[in-house]
């Protein structure tokens, strides 16, 4: 391959990322909970049930906020379920994943569980079959101090101090019809304004984010947006937006250029958002919220891949085993995440344990990190800071990326790919330079020089690959290791220019440290 060239400037950025953009989420599905997070009788568990394992991973991975309790889960879930003595509390069918809910572990657990994980607590709220007053009662619940009924519930079920829950979202996937008692955009946009209000008179302190599209396929995506923003501009600090990238079509180079379909999802809900705000004369910018996203489609097109028979409790299911591709394909969602920090300020990978997810258990049995893990932990641990804008020469490719829809299926024109995908972000108070790069090429090694204006004294820190012949090699509890990042040698500084030779189809993070 051509050399790739970057130039990027210390002068030029996109934004600062947000903490908020490292999350994670944690549903009542499957072996997400029991069996993930929360097993009592575990070896490794501790006297609230948490696995001490599980937990350590957690923190090795740092997601920085986490989304409870759902996804589809929420829109059936009566909160009150799960709050007070566990003895007592009802076990309940849930119809969004055909399980059996035993409500063992509920809001408080799940607080508990993010002090220990050193995670903020984002919670959702019911606007499926419940509605604003459930909503404003559960705010009142975690976050007044006390002095009422239901603030003082909390106290007596041994939380005295209020959770403190800042970041709530106004439901799940409103606009898909899975969803228990899904809504048009008017119906939701209603029913969200009014939550809203209801949930900031409780506790004035509290960010909102309203449901966006579910998906960019689907039919309703953009005017949903705009109809539902209309109603809740006022009321909202941010809409969300899902993204699970598949690769159906066994088609690998389009699935690598897919992330770029992220990109051009966030811009298309920026514009949108800021129409409104400008048909209503305002300067207030509704942020993003991309609060679930990841590669997902082995285990989610077919029934009997989502659910199994006979209501069981916290079946195994949606526990999707990613390959070497799939990781690279999600490092190109961060990179893409990141080169969106200044409107994409809360994120969260879907989801956290066995469901979906970058970390796996046996239940009874011990933990592993999935090969998706490696790319996320470089992500949250190494991407904060100021975003560059980078400017890239890169060779490109063309792809057709195929995204199911219902019935009907689509397909989305990708005509220049860039080979090299990358993301520059500068950590000024550890005075270092990180660069995340996608050589999207499945032959060629990709020399890379890029051109870092404005910074002086550049020396190598760290730089690490994640590579395999196999792109469907997997990480197994046998073979736990068998995709895991290496190092990346061979990547040279001369005054502002760092050079390297990334290989095909590899994830590669490169920190210097500059001044
Ligand atoms: O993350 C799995 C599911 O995907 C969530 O419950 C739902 O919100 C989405 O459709």
């Amino acid at each position: 391959m051509d050399n790739v060239e970057v130039d990027l400037h210390r002068d030029r950025a996109i934004g600062v990322t947000d903490p908020r953009l490292f999350g994670a989420f944690i549903e009542h599905l499957g072996r997400c909970v029991y069996g993930g997070i929360f097993e009592p009788g575990h070896p490794s568990a501790d006297a609230h049930g948490f696995r001490g394992d599980v937990l350590a991973l957690v923190r090795e991975l740092a997601p920085t906020i986490m989304r409870y309790p759902g996804g589809n889960f929420v829109s059936g879930y009566d909160w009150e379920d799960g709050v007070g003595p566990a003895a007592s509390r009802p076990r309940r069918l849930d119809l969004a994943w055909l399980s059996t809910e035993t409500n063992q572990f509920g809001t408080n657990e799940f607080i508990d569980w993010c002090r220990l994980a050193d995670t903020e607590p984002m919670l959702a709220v019911n606007l499926g079959t419940r509605g604003a007053d459930a909503a404003r009662r559960l705010v009142e619940y975690c976050n007044h101090p006390g002095g009422t009924t239901l603030s003082d519930l909390r106290r007596a079920h041994g939380w005295k101090l209020p959770h403190g829950v800042k970041f709530w979202c106004l439901g799940n996937e409103m606009d898909g019809p899975w969803q228990m008692e899904a809504k048009t955009a008017q119906e939701y946009g209603r029913i969200a304004t009014e939550a809203a209000k209801m949930m900031k008179w409780v506790d004035p302190a509290i960010e909102l984010a309203a449901c966006g599209s579910s998906g960019r396929n689907m039919p309703t995506f953009g005017a949903w947006e705009d109809t539902v923003l209309e109603h809740t501009f006022d009321q909202v600090e941010f809409i969300s937006l899902h993204t699970y990238i598949n690769n159906y079509a066994g088609d690998t180079a389009a699935f690598l250029a897919s992330p770029d379909l992220m990109d051009r999802f966030i811009d298309e809900i920026v514009a949108i958002a800021d129409a409104v705000a400008i048909r209503r004369g305002s300067s207030k910018r509704i942020m993003l919220s991309f609060d679930e996203w990841n590669v997902w489609y082995r285990t989610r097109r077919t029934p009997a891949a989502r659910t199994k028979p006979g209501w069981p409790v916290a079946p195994e299911i949606l526990e999707e085993i990613y390959n070497m591709e799939d990781a690279l394909v999600f490092g190109g969602a961060c990179i893409s995440l990141l080169n969106h920090a200044d409107r994409v300020k809360a994120g969260c990978l879907a989801q956290l344990v066995n469901v979906i997810a970058p970390i796996m258990t046996e239940t009874g049995g011990p933990t592993w990190r999935q090969t998706i893990f490696h790319p996320f932990s470089h992500f949250s641990n190494l991407g904060r800071g100021r975003v560059l804008r980078a400017r890239i020469k890169s060779p490109t490719y063309s792809a057709s990326y195929f995204d199911p829809r219902g019935a009907q299926d689509l397909s989305f024109p990708l005509p220049e790919v860039p080979y090299l995908k990358l993301a520059a972000v500068h950590d000024e108070g550890a005075g270092a330079l990180t660069l995340f790069a996608l050589n999207r090429s499945l032959t060629e090694e990709m020399p890379l020089r890029v051109n870092a204006g404005g910074f002086s004294g550049l020396v190598v820190d760290q730089a690490l690959q994640l590579h395999d012949t196999d792109l469907k090699a997997v990480n197994t509890k046998d073979h736990p290791d068998r995709v895991k990042p290496s190092a990346l040698a061979g990547v040279r500084v001369e005054g502002n220019t760092l050079t390297a030779t990334l290989l095909p189809a590899s994830w590669n993070v490169i920190r210097v440290m500059v001044s």
